[in-house]
């Protein structure tokens, strides 16, 4: 009898590992907020499964985190996926006691309810590291051995997280490790991040022609899609002895590629948009209509900026056998048609 609790169930990746756990025979308890709205669009088509549960709870609060992992004893195996945070960067900045709470604080409150438990041994652990920690890259390449220099509140908090699943696994001979995955995007991307801002935006453009407003242009990126990244999590936990793992591409690029690539799959020209003016007063124009598609607006730049990231998955490769099988093209044409044909996958 095998189970697996999500936190952050709700969320991109917690929806995708809740529907390739359930393929895989688990009992799936996701753990979702409570909200005046008990609507999950994500997961919503997951509710009549009867292996998928749905536990009410935060990881702010530590007693109730307790009583859940308390409840799992009748099961031989007990994997925890602990997505849930606060994952933006920017809000980050804004909210950052709550973002240290949530994703620093949160790992402990579970690792310390796991270890306190008679039936520790029955748990696996994965802590969603990222690679916000590498931030101002100490290597061209990030891989496990890089150092860190994270350059959010978001990226300590979850350096915070990575040191203490090293700890507890160091400590307590817990099985925990943590996935240290570069950018993930897909259909099911939150709103506010750039690729989806982007691919929504577009939708919106070719109705309103109302411009998408943007920050940094010039940020790269090492982007995969998320269901890729959700099979490299359960594979991090089907492994004899726990360690930790860099996930990416291999690839990185900017924004204003993201946009070019996008653009071109939407409007059918090659390039999609040219640029003009520099900085803030730098636009994108469509090459379709010669109407503007992107403006700068600097309320979407941050106090610090990760340039660039590239992963060195080497380690994953060999050891995991992961590979991303979803392409940059093939994302960025998935999103577009996604957003374009008002279609929500997750209904299907
Ligand atoms: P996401 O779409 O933002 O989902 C975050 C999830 O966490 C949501 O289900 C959210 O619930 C939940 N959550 C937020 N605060 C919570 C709290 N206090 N208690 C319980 N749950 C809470 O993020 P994602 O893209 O799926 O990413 C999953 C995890 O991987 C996150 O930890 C993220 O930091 C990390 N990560 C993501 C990427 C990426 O590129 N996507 C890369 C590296 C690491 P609500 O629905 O109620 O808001
Ligand atoms: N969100 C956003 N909105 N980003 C913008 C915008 C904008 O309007 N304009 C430019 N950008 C730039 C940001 O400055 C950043 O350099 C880049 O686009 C990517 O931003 P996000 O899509 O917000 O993602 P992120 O890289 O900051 O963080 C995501 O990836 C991390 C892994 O590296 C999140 O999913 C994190 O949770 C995750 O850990």
């Amino acid at each position: 009898m095998k189970a697996a609790l999500i936190t952050g169930v709700t969320g991109q990746d917690g929806s995708y590992l809740a529907e390739f756990l359930l393929q895989k025979d688990y009992a799936v308890y996701g753990l979702a907020r409570y909200c005046s709205e008990r609507k999950h669009e994500r997961i919503e088509h997951l509710k009549t499964n009867p292996e998928f549960h749905l536990v009410e709870g935060d990881l702010t609060d530590t007693a109730r985190i307790n009583s859940i992992i308390n409840s799992f004893e009748q099961y031989d195996l007990i994997e925890i996926y602990n997505l849930g945070a606060q994952s933006h960067v920017k809000v980050s900045f804004s909210q950052p006691e709550y973002t240290a709470n949530v994703d620093a604080l949160g790992t402990l409150r579970i690792l310390e309810a796991i270890r306190q438990t008679n039936f520790t041994s029955k748990f696996k652990f994965y802590q969603a590291g990222t690679s916000e920690m590498f931030g101002k890259i100490q290597e061209p390449l990030q891989s496990e051995t890089t150092p860190f220099y994270p350059r959010s509140p978001y990226g300590v908090s979850k350096l915070f997280s990575y040191w203490i699943t090293k700890n507890y696994r160091e400590s307590y001979g817990m099985f925990a490790c943590t996935g240290i995955l570069f950018n993930h995007e897909s259909e099911r991307r939150g709103e506010e991040f750039v690729t989806r801002k982007i691919t929504l935006g577009l939708a919106e453009w070719l109705k309103t022609h109302k411009p998408i407003e943007l920050g940094n242009l010039d940020a790269k990126r090492d982007w995969g899609h998320a269901q890729d990244y959700v099979e490299a999590m359960w594979l991090m936990l089907q492994q004899h002895e726990p360690q930790d793992f860099v996930i990416g591409t291999g690839q990185t690029h900017s924004i204003r590629e993201f946009i070019e690539l996008a653009c071109s799959k939407l409007l059918g020209v090659d390039g999609g948009v040219s640029w003009e003016g520099n900085n803030q007063d730098e636009v994108g124009i469509s090459k379709y209509d010669g109407s503007i598609i992107i403006k700068i607006n600097p309320e979407f730049y941050r106090p610090a900026e990760v340039d660039v990231l590239i992963a060195d998955a080497t380690k994953a490769r060999e050891i995991l056998k992961w590979t991303p099988k979803i392409s940059f093209e093939e994302l960025v044409k998935r999103m577009i048609n996604n957003d374009i044909n008002e279609n929500p996958v997750y209904r299907t």
